[in-house]
This record gives structure tokens, sequence and C-alpha cells, in this order.
């Protein structure tokens, strides 16, 4: 994969994503975004990826949001049409199959911040700020924001970091449980490689369908949510890594999953 704007290198079964445009604080301009795009659809087609992380190049920015270069060009039609293919480009990570762990390592503002949300695990370093500074331009967030985070945190704190358009650091983010976890920046990419090759070590078809159940969360009723949790338990019962993650444990062995 040979892109301007952002890099990919795959460690093991582990994808890692990087937006590189660090003199514009890996800002999202749509080349970037078309980029992601591709990049994400050969991800989902390599069955050799397990597992996802993306960050952003240089010690300043994980993406400080969509290019105002661009948005300043923007009209009422333009903007709607702007404002879906970021939704739907972020609908896809975060419905890719494969986990994505987002490792903030630096600004995370407006698309940015929208972008780790779209990620399934978010990780930070401690120089990480959270923002959805878009109402300092006479916008809103239109990349999924208004939604995801109201979700992840709850009604009152997002509507006070959208409405306030204050960014916030990294302890901060953990506190309202914006980021799972808060590391030296030093240690970031190794702690969340580590995750990574964890997830990778279980039974993949187990991985994708706990994945599945946990995002239906977002559109399905507890009822429907529950149904879908039990149909995938099923699901996972009939297949040989069930049969060979339950023999290794009652044979006190670790087991060796073929994700079939
Ligand atoms: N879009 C386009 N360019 C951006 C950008 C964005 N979202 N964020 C930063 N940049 C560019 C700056 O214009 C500057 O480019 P230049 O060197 O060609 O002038 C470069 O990145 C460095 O940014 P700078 O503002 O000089 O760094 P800073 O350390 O003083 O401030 C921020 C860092 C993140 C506080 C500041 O860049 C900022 O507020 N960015 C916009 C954040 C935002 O509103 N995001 C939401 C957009 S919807």
């Amino acid at each position: 994969m040979n892109y301007s704007n952002i890099l990919f290198e795959q460690k093991n079964h582990v994808g890692i994503l990087i937006i590189n445009r660090p003199d514009k604080l890996n800002a999202l301009n749509d080349k970037t975004l078309d980029e992601l795009h591709d990049c994400f659809s050969s991800i989902n087609n390599d069955k050799d990826i397990y597992v996802v992380i993306i960050t952003g190049s240089g010690e300043k920015a994980f993406v400080a949001g969509a290019d105002i270069s661009e948005l300043n060009k923007l009209d009422k039609d333009s903007a709607k049409k702007f404002s879906e293919k970021g939704q739907s480009i972020f609908y896809s990570i975060e419905n890719l199959g494969k986990p994505v762990i987002a490792a903030v390592n630096g600004f995370a503002l407006g698309g940015g911040c929208e972008l780790a949300l779209a990620c399934h695990i978010r990780y930070a370093s401690d120089k990480a700020k959270f923002g959805q500074p878009e109402v300092n331009l006479g916008i809103i967030p239109g990349y999924g924001g208004t939604q995801r985070l109201t979700r992840l945190i709850n009604p009152g704190r997002s509507a006070e970091m959208i409405l306030s358009a204050d960014i916030i650091d990294a302890n901060e983010a953990y506190r309202i449980g914006l980021v799972s976890k808060v590391f030296p920046a030093d240690e970031l990419m190794n702690k969340a490689i580590e995750l990574a090759e964890k997830i990778s070590s279980k039974g993949q078809i187990a991985i994708s369908l706990a994945l599945k159940s946990v995002i239906s969360t977002e559109e399905l009723t507890d009822t429907e949510g529950q149904k879908l949790e039990s149909d995938m338990f099923a699901y996972c019962c009939g297949t040989e890594d069930f049969k060979e993650g339950t023999s290794a444990f009652l044979e006190k062995r670790k087991p060796n999953f073929k994700n079939s």
C-alpha cells in the first residue's frame, strides 16, 4: 500500500496505520480521508490482519481535526456530502469486524476526536488532548461526534465538551471514560501493540463475534442485543476453536486456535 498522507505497516497480525501530515498536525483533508477509506478496505479483505492500531505521525498530534482550509470552502450542499463521506468512512472503521485501537499520541480534536471515537478501544499518551472545538468555527461535529461521544461519556458531559469547545487533557479523558488507559508518551505504542498482540493470540472467530455483539448496542434494543448475543454464543460453540479452547483448559495446556 503506497499513500501520500498515511503510512501502513504490519507486524505479525497487527496492522499499524499512521496518519502522516505532521506539518498540518495530521488534519484530515479529502485525500487523507480517501486514503483511509482505501486502506481500511484493504485491511477488511486481508485475512492475515487481525487487529488494527491507528495513531498520528510526529509528537504533537493524533489528528487535529478536519482540514480547516477545505472546510472554509464548503457551502450548504457540499457540506452535507462532506459530513456524510466522513460519517460513512468512520462507520466502516467501527464496523470493520476486527478490533481497531486508537493510540492517541497528541491532539485529538474535532474529526480527530471523532476518529478515536469510531475506534473500539482508546489508549492515550499523557500528552494527548481531546476536544470537539467545532463551535469555535461556527459549525458542529459532523463525523459522528455528537452521537458517539454522547453514548460513550454521558449527555451532560458530551454537551459540555461540544458546547464549550473546551480541550481536556488525557487524565480528564480517562476520568470521564473517553479513554481506557493513559501511558507515558514513550510507552504508548508498545502498550497498544501489546494489547493488539494479546487480542491476536485468541481465536479470531470469538474475537470478531464478541466485537459484533458489543457494537450492536449502538443500534439494537436490549432484547434484540441479547438475542444476537445468544446467536453468536451458539455459533462459537460450533467452531473448532471452541473445542480447542475448552479442551486446552481441561488438559492444562495453552490453546492452539486455528480460527475455524
Ligand atoms: N486544519 C488545517 N490545518 C491545521 C489544522 C486543521 N484542523 N490544525 C492545525 N493545522 C495546521 C496549522 O494551520 C499550522 O499550519 P502552518 O504551519 O502551515 O500555519 C500547523 O498545522 C501547525 O498548527 P499550529 O496552529 O501552528 O500549532 P499550535 O501548536 O500553535 O496549535 C492547535 C495547535 C491544535 C491548538 C491548533 O492547531 C488548532 O487549534 N487547530 C485546529 C483545531 C480544530 O479546530 N479542529 C477542529 C476542526 S473541525
